[in-house]
């Protein structure tokens, strides 16, 4: 089995979706989540980990320098020992103290093209350029933000959308399915 730790900041819809293929789905004989992390005490997302007896861990980043706290996070991983690193919904951009510990092993999923559109708020952009249709991409995690290698991309028909919440809704429907696929053929090469 292939050791994950999943990084959230918030709701973390896709960590719960990858938590679900893993018990029970496509990554349920590949992946085994030891560890799901937040830079945020509050995140709702560590919940659900916790009554799924995940083990988790959460240390404010707030006020933090990027390479300290990345620093800290690296001593956090260590007794956990995780092959790969899944960012799922976490809204922090990693030191390279971080990202040369796990090269090649921190997988990220983007709400929009990351040709096209990089950090926060994919969903509210693609509403505003009223684009008809957009994508989300899963992508190896660089030192710049949203410039790593992109692994696969999945397109968000938005015909006919109204509001940024039904972007948003049709938008994580299709992570939640393309971030657990990708994550199983990474999974199985390594
Ligand atoms: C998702 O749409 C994810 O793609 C995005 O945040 C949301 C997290 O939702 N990530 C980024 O914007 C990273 N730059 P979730 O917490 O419900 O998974």
């Amino acid at each position: 089995m292939i050791k994950i730790a999943l990084f959230i900041s918030g709701r973390g819809s896709n960590m719960k979706a990858i938590l679900e293929q893993c018990k029970n789905g496509i990554l349920s004989d590949i992946a085994k989540p030891v560890l799901v992390f937040s830079n945020k005490k509050d995140a709702v997302g560590l919940d659900y980990a916790t009554m799924h007896e995940i083990p988790t861990i959460s240390v404010e980043s707030k006020g933090l320098k990027r390479k300290d706290f990345d620093q800290k996070v690296l001593a956090l991983l260590e007794p956990y020992n995780p092959d790969y690193i899944v960012l799922a919904g976490y809204m922090r951009i990693l030191s390279p103290i971080l990202i040369q510990a796990y090269p090649k092993r921190i997988i990220n999923i983007h709400p929009a093209d990351t040709h096209l559109h990089q950090g926060l708020d994919g969903y509210k952009w693609a509403f505003e350029k009223k684009l008809p249709k957009t994508k989300v991409t899963v992508h190896y995690v660089d030192e710049g933000l949203d410039t790593g290698s992109i692994i696969e991309q999945a397109e968000v028909d938005l015909t006919g959308v109204k509001t940024l919440e039904e972007i948003e809704s049709r938008g994580l429907k299709v992570e939640h399915q393309l971030y657990s696929q990708v994550l199983k053929k990474i999974l199985i090469q390594s």
